[in-house]
């Protein structure tokens, strides 16, 4: 029998497809849980780069294939051989895995998280990542450092502490017991949490919404979102002028497309769905 490791190549690591302005990417490695190895960790960054800037990709959905969305970091591959070579190996593993979670958090285009099955650990990163997170009801969520001796690093400390109560996060941590994603919706983790078979299209309705508002808007709030988090009321006032500002020279005219469409042909509300971009003339 073919030893898998040694014929897994860098590429298999991560599926995409491109469907309806939504680029549909995977964690390709089921038989390992979709666990997040060196390997998967550079071919993740080079996806995220090549989707980033295409015209025809609106959203990007994070999925898992088979029964995981990701059994966290490879405690093998990404801990116990990188570590064999050192210091040197270990932060090269670590900039890689943490390197594409900053990508994806600051990424171009709205993220969403699609958890159809386990996620542990270093999971939480690109959990956190993902500016929407959907889960299937019977997916399961874990902090399980606890449960074979070290912390959770990776940021999953901070993700924890992020999304959930104080007390919360806490347990989770402490306890390394699993939650299920109902559980996960009502502590934070995740926005909805949904049967298996209802998930993709569930994800695929807010894909949709995403793909038909202005994309300059769409990350100016995005990264305002994440921003504002840690700033004073003032701070981030002062913070969303500017911001507004800037996007404003990316796109002047959707605005004054958004504002024309509502006051003078009345075709739209505003409070009610996005105006039709594609009659904007420029
Ligand atoms: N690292 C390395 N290998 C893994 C990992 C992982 N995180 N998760 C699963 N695998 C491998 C298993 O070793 C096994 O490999 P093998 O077929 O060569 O023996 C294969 O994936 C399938 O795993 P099973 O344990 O047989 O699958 P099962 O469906 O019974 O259990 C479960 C799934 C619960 C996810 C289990 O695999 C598990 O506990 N994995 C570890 C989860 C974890 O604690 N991850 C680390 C979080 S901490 C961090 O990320 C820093």
């Amino acid at each position: 029998m073919l030893n898998k490791k040694t014929t897994e190549t860098e590429e298999q690591t991560v599926a995409y497809a491109v469907e309806d302005h939504v680029a549909w990417v995977r964690f390709n490695r089921p038989e390992k849980r979709n666990a997040m190895s060196p390997k998967l960790n550079r071919q993740m960054m080079r996806v995220l780069d090549e989707l980033e800037f295409r015209d025809d990709v609106a959203v990007l959905v994070l999925t898992g294939e088979g029964a995981a969305w990701s059994a966290g970091m490879d405690l093998k591959e990404y801990f116990r051989e990188t570590e064999a070579q050192g210091l040197r190996g270990t932060r090269k593993a670590q900039s890689e895995s943490y390197g594409w979670w900053r990508r994806l958090r600051w990424y171009q285009k709205p993220t969403i998280a699609m958890v159809n099955g386990w996620c542990f650990g270093g999971g939480y990163g690109p959990l956190f990542a993902c500016d929407l997170a959907f889960a299937a009801e019977e997916a399961r969520f874990g902090l399980s450092e606890i449960n074979w001796g070290i912390l959770p690093g990776g940021g999953a400390s901070k993700v924890a502490v992020e999304l959930m109560s104080f007390r919360r996060a806490m347990y989770h941590a402490l306890m390394g017991e699993n939650i299920d994603g109902k559980t996960a919706a009502e502590w934070g983790l995740v926005n909805e949490a949904l049967p298996a078979d209802k998930l993709t299209a569930r994800v695929a309705e807010v894909a949709k919404v995403l793909s038909g508002k202005n994309p300059v808007a769409l990350k100016a709030t995005k990264d305002a979102i994440r921003r504002v988090r840690e700033m004073t009321y003032d701070n981030a006032e002062d913070f969303l002028v500017r911001a507004q500002e800037a996007a404003n020279s990316f796109d002047n005219e959707g605005r004054k497309e958004g504002i024309r469409q509502f006051i003078d042909d009345k075709s739209y509300k505003p409070g009610l769905g996005a105006y039709d971009k594609s009659r904007q003339k420029n």
